[in-house]
């Protein structure tokens, strides 16, 4: 790849071209479009506002602030770790290399829940592996009463999920617990004292890792997401685990990976004591989040 040169001129309409030639040439796909947003990341203003700014000459500070986020981006850098957010559910949450980057489809999560425990005031609410908090910060939004506890084994991830409840005014509403999947309940909540456990839990293959996009492999953790050989062990503990905590006619939501629900299914009939697996798809078609109802 030819070096990338900085204009002489540093006005905010070179560094744009600059930036987008820089994104495009490294192969991101949408580099017109995010040379637009690290700008005006960089500069700090709206993004209706940068067209009105193209020619004000930038200060040595903003040309260097933008150099750095060009070289991280073209060494592939997620854009969300560059811009520190990410929508999700019409919410704006923090995210940092410490946590998985919240995806559309796990939006398919909430609506799911959200139908089922709406009505439910009184209801306890577990989020196994809370990541950055979206599914239990969004759940805590727009819910009303419902005790939630949230779980992760990555006291770092927990440090973010916290700074996304405080910052949609919902610290109050969420019980933040460190440790391996539902252990952390053991002592704090009797046996059937909850209503529905959901969980967005690592599920890419080890195998499959390997070829993901190094956006993902490379950056985002680990941790969050690679299930083991198969992919679906952390569903199959959960399927195993929830019995424990969940009440009878108690639900287990969880999101799965395209082609997995088959062997969700088979490991729900093999452990047993939930009733037949809801299987639901997300817009694309995928059979996306699975619903085991606890009835022995
Ligand atoms: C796929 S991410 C989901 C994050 C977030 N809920 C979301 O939907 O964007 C899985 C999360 O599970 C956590 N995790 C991995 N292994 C765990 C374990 N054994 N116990 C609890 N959490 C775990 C990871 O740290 C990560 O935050």
């Amino acid at each position: 790849m030819a070096a990338l040169v900085m204009p002489e001129l540093k006005t905010v309409g070179a560094l744009v071209a600059w930036a987008r030639q820089s994104l495009v040439q490294a192969g991101v796909s949408n580099g017109v479009q995010e040379a637009m947003w690290l700008l005006e990341h960089a500069l700090e203003v709206r993004s209706h506002q940068l067209v009105s700014l193209m020619d004000r000459l930038v200060s040595p500070d903003v040309w260097g602030r933008v150099e750095i986020l060009v070289a991280r981006r073209v060494a592939r850098e997620p854009l969300q770790y560059l811009l520190g957010t990410q929508e999700f559910c019409g919410l704006e949450f923090s995210v940092s290399p410490a946590v998985l980057i919240p995806r559309p489809e796990t939006e398919l999560l909430i609506h799911q829940v959200i139908g089922r425990v709406q009505s439910l005031s009184e209801a306890t609410i577990v989020d196994v592996g809370t990541g950055s908090g979206c599914v239990a910060v969004t759940l805590a939004a727009r819910l009303n009463g419902q005790r939630i506890f949230a779980i992760d084994r990555s006291s770092e991830a927990l440090a973010v999920a916290m700074t996304n409840a405080a910052r949609h005014a919902v610290s109050g509403r969420i019980e933040w617990l460190e440790g391996d999947l539902l252990a952390p309940l053991r002592g704090r909540l009797p046996e059937g004292a909850v209503d529905l456990v959901v969980s967005n839990p690592p599920y890419i293959s080890e195998s499959d890792w390997a070829g993901l996009e190094p956006e993902v492999r490379v950056f985002e953790p680990r941790m969050a997401l690679v299930g083991g050989e198969q992919g679906t062990e952390f569903h199959e503990r959960l399927l195993r685990e929830s019995r424990e905590f969940l009440a009878l006619g108690g639900l287990l939501v969880m999101e799965i990976g395209a082609g997995q629900a088959p062997l969700v299914r088979q490991l729900a009939e093999q452990i047993g004591g939930y009733t037949a697996l809801r299987i639901i798809e997300d817009a694309a078609g995928i059979e996306r989040v699975v619903i085991a109802q606890r009835v022995e």
